[in-house]
């Protein structure tokens, strides 16, 4: 399965879908990772794994339409099967949801439908729930809002501060992506409208 990953900033589930490629227990094709920032420490993640990169740094182009027409070409040339949002702040148009005829899924700092859009991990601090987490879910054309394929959760702590639950939550997240990478290149997973389905091996 040829898989190509976006990302914005320092890439850290970037490294652990390369991490778990590298060594062998994630065997999907890793064709290309791209970014609308020149200097997403996420690409220099991706050429120290020698996979392909490429950026489309906002500046290069008139609107969002014309970088977003040169993510789909560049996506098509690479025959992308699974795309994979690692951390990559510009949210995706309709037209480019619509245009892709690939499945896309991307990891949020929450349990949704809580807490969808920026900043997540505060948004939980400061309401103060007990309990946070993260979800992998499909792109769709709301904000995080598409049908939910992994979720796990991760107790927040009175103590907590927007960082510290954020790292708590981080180590989850590098656990479940790949996972739920390895579903879907596995065929385990079944979407039933809003409802994932995952095919378990008994
Ligand atoms: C992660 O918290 C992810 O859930 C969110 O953006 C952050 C990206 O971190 N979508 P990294 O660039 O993968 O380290």
């Amino acid at each position: 399965m040829k898989v190509v990953v976006l990302a914005s900033g320092r890439g850290s589930n970037l490294q652990s879908l390369i991490d778990e490629w590298q060594n062998g227990s994630l065997p999907i094709e890793f064709v290309g990772v791209g970014s609308d920032k020149v200097k997403a420490h996420a690409l220099i993640r991706a050429e120290n794994a020698g996979i392909v990169t490429r950026a489309f740094p906002r500046d290069n182009y008139q609107d969002r339409e014309a970088q977003e027409t040169d993510i789909l070409n560049w996506l098509e040339e690479l025959g992308v099967e699974l795309l994979v949002l690692a951390g990559y702040m510009r949210v995706l148009s309709q037209e480019f949801i619509r245009k892709s005829d690939y499945p896309i899924i991307n990891i949020h700092p929450s349990l949704l439908p809580a807490f969808p859009g920026l900043r997540a991990q505060k948004q939980a601090v400061d309401y103060g729930v007990k309990m946070s987490g993260c979800t992998v879910h499909f792109v769709d054309e709301g904000m995080d809002s598409g049908p939910i394929i992994l979720q796990e959760p991760v107790p927040v702590y009175s103590e907590d501060n927007e960082q510290t639950l954020a790292q708590r939550i981080l180590r989850v997240e590098h656990k479940i992506y790949p996972e739920a990478v390895r579903l879907i290149m596995n065929g385990k997973i079944k979407r039933e409208g809003r409802k994932v389905i995952i095919q378990t091996d008994s």
